[in-house]
């Protein structure tokens, strides 16, 4: 692709006409909103999640990301446009019904409790029994069994499925999160902002084993507010701006510069620059160049990335 197809393709939107490679999406968004009585929270955003592969929405506070993925996870429903699983329109009124369709959330305050050992939160809320009534009981074996091998198939080796979930450390009980929702059979995995709280190593955990679930044929919905992170697992990128969609690019279209630029406000930050040049004693030139990657680009000389 030469330099002026590129900068031509960000304008507001960039339209993708690659098809995606695989099956049809298993989830599907068009041109989707939310309205919170007159507040409108999300509009005409439009998202397709494939399996085998991560879609990354990315965006600020407030961006409307949270109201997207309550729309996809059954918590919220959304008041214009489609949403679509498998083909179908559907209107979830529960999360139980997108979980019940395949769609697993693992929410950035996990919902586990913290002085229950590992096994014993893998299965929160779907324990193995065995036995019949009246003399069903917990399959403590079989519990701690399955939860260690899965958990190893995810490649996370734990020592001691005995200790308390709250002793392992953020990174790795988001790993038990995603690993459980690979268990009760999700296809679509969606993860709220899992690296926010975590450092450099950990976010490293996270990813890889975000990569692992892609490549275990299941189709992820990664939120971030860090494009390098989402630069790192995703193959589809959506940049979402006060509830609309300012970018939606796959990998091929958009590089990690162009997708910072947007993360960082590039418009806003070139607007910024201007007004700080206007005041006496602030020199602009000594500050990092800003580049406006939402305002049309002229021809420019910069070869292809
Ligand atoms: N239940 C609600 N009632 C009214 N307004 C809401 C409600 N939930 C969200 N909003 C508004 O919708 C907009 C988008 O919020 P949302 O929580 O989806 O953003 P976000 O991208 O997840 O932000 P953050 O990064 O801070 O989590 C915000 O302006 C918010 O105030
Ligand atoms: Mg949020």
């Amino acid at each position: 692709m030469t330099s002026t197809d590129k900068s031509a393709a960000h304008g507001a939107v960039i339209a993708d006409p690659v098809p995606e490679p695989g099956d049809g999406p298993i989830v599907e968004l068009r041109g989707a909103g939310k309205s919170y009585g007159n507040i409108r929270a999300l509009h005409g955003v439009s998202l397709a999640v494939h399996p085998g592969r991560v879609t990354c929405v990315l965006g600020d506070n407030g961006a409307g990301k949270s109201t997207l993925i309550k729309i996809v996870s059954g918590l919220h429903q959304h008041t214009e446009g489609e949403f679509l699983v498998d083909g179908r329109p559907v209107r979830f009124t529960t999360p139980r019904e997108a979980l019940d369709r395949g769609i697993a959330t693992v929410y950035q305050d996990l919902a586990t409790v913290p002085l229950m050992p590992v096994w014993r939160n893998f299965f929160l809320g779907s324990e193995m029994t065995r036995g019949r009534w009246p003399v069903r009981r917990l399959d403590i074996d079989a519990m701690k069994k399955t939860a260690d091998r899965e958990l190893r198939n995810m490649g996370i080796v734990l020592d001691d499925m005995e200790q308390p979930i709250g002793t392992l450390s953020g990174g790795q009980r988001q790993c038990v999160a995603i690993a459980r929702a690979v268990y009760f059979g999700a296809r679509v995995l969606i993860l709220d902002e899992p690296t926010a709280a975590l450092g450099v190593k950990q976010s490293g955990v996270v990813l890889k084993y975000i990569a692992a679930a892609r490549d275990r044929g299941l189709g992820v919905i990664f939120i971030t507010h860090n494009p390098h992170h989402a630069y790192m697992v995703g193959d589809h990128f959506s940049v979402l701006r006060l509830g609309t969609m300012e970018l939606t690019a796959s990998r091929d279209r958009v590089s990690l510069e162009e997708l910072t630029n947007h993360m960082a406000g590039g418009a806003e930050l070139a607007a910024l620059k201007h007004e700080l040049s206007q005041v006496r004693g602030v020199d602009v030139d000594e500050l990092p160049e800003v580049k406006d990657l939402t305002a049309p680009v002229a021809n420019t000389d910069e070869g292809t990335s």
